[in-house]
């Protein structure tokens, strides 16, 4: 299926800006228009090619509306949206911790889709999840070829985008840690840091590479790096003698607990 185009992206900071760059890649010729107080971010848009400029009074009969404001302006966001909206128009959401029912109720429409991306988005290698129950087949594939620039996309059920949260949402800060202590523990071992940083984010980004190429389980490719009595399997020792694996389980554990409790407040 192909995107509903026209296309408004309301919000354009961080993530609107970087799903309007994904989706103009994707679409030379799509409309794309933003909405945004900071009319210098849209106009930066603009420059760059990615959004048309939109008139003052821009309605949209039909087409994909993308809302990337932050969750406590909707409902003000949303009551001056409605009244520009044509009934068969596609709202997706990228709000964390919004649910669809607060959604639906604010856009006054059913046909509200509600996702997690998370920030390597920004780079077009985004972990994105779909919450899928309750919403219609056509719903769902609208907002697959809407996030299909924007890196992997999943489907889940709306029970487990706290869960999506805890891990693609969280992870990136999860990564770079552990880039970040790759890095300090090749200093500890005697490398200039300059070397060891270079050294760390090539051995992070080679090895997913190699996962994502190769199709192997990342079981099988781990066990050709370590033979009997070598040097990794000591390395690997001394990682769960710290708790690697329950501390880092723990970490996506933590925080679905946390997304579950402001997703209540
Ligand atoms: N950043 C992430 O990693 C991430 C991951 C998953 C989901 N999200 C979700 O993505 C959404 C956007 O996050 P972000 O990091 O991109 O936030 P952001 O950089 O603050 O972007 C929000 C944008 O919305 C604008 N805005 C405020 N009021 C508006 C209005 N009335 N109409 C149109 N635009 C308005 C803001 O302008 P001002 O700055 O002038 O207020 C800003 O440009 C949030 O709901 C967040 O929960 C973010």
């Amino acid at each position: 299926m192909s995107v509903l185009f026209p296309v408004v992206v309301v919000g354009s900071g961080n993530m609107g800006a970087a799903l309007a760059r994904c989706l103009r890649q994707a679409n030379p010729d799509g409309i794309i228009f933003g909405v945004d107080p900071d009319k210098s971010r849209l106009e930066l848009l603009e420059a760059e090619g990615v959004l048309k400029p939109a008139v003052d009074d821009w309605t949209l009969p039909k087409g994909t509306l993308v809302l990337a404001i932050k969750p406590q302006v909707l409902e003000a966001v949303a009551a001056l949206l409605k009244p520009r909206l044509g009934p068969e128009v596609v709202i997706l959401s990228i709000l964390a911790g919004v649910p669809l029912a607060r959604l639906r109720l604010a856009m006054g429409t059913e046909r509200v889709v509600r996702t997690m991306p998370n920030l390597p988005l920004t780079v077009g290698a985004g972990a994105t999840a779909i919450a899928t129950d309750g919403c219609s087949p056509d719903l769902i594939a609208q907002a697959r070829a809407l996030l299909q620039p924007t890196g992997e996309v999943v489907e889940v059920l709306e029970s487990q985008l706290d869960a999506v949260t805890g891990l693609s949402g969280s992870g990136p800060a999860y990564v770079l840690k552990f880039l970040m202590a790759l890095e300090d523990g090749g200093v500890l071992a005697g490398l200039p840091r300059v070397v060891a940083r270079k050294l760390a984010t090539a051995t992070v980004a080679g090895t997913l590479r190699l996962v994502s190429e190769s199709g192997e389980e990342p079981d099988v490719l781990r066990g050709q790096v370590t033979s009997p009595g070598g040097t990794t399997i000591f390395g690997l020792q001394a990682l769960e003698q710290g708790g690697f694996t329950a501390s880092v389980m723990q970490a996506v554990q933590a925080a679905t607990l946390r997304s579950k409790e402001l997703g209540k407040s």
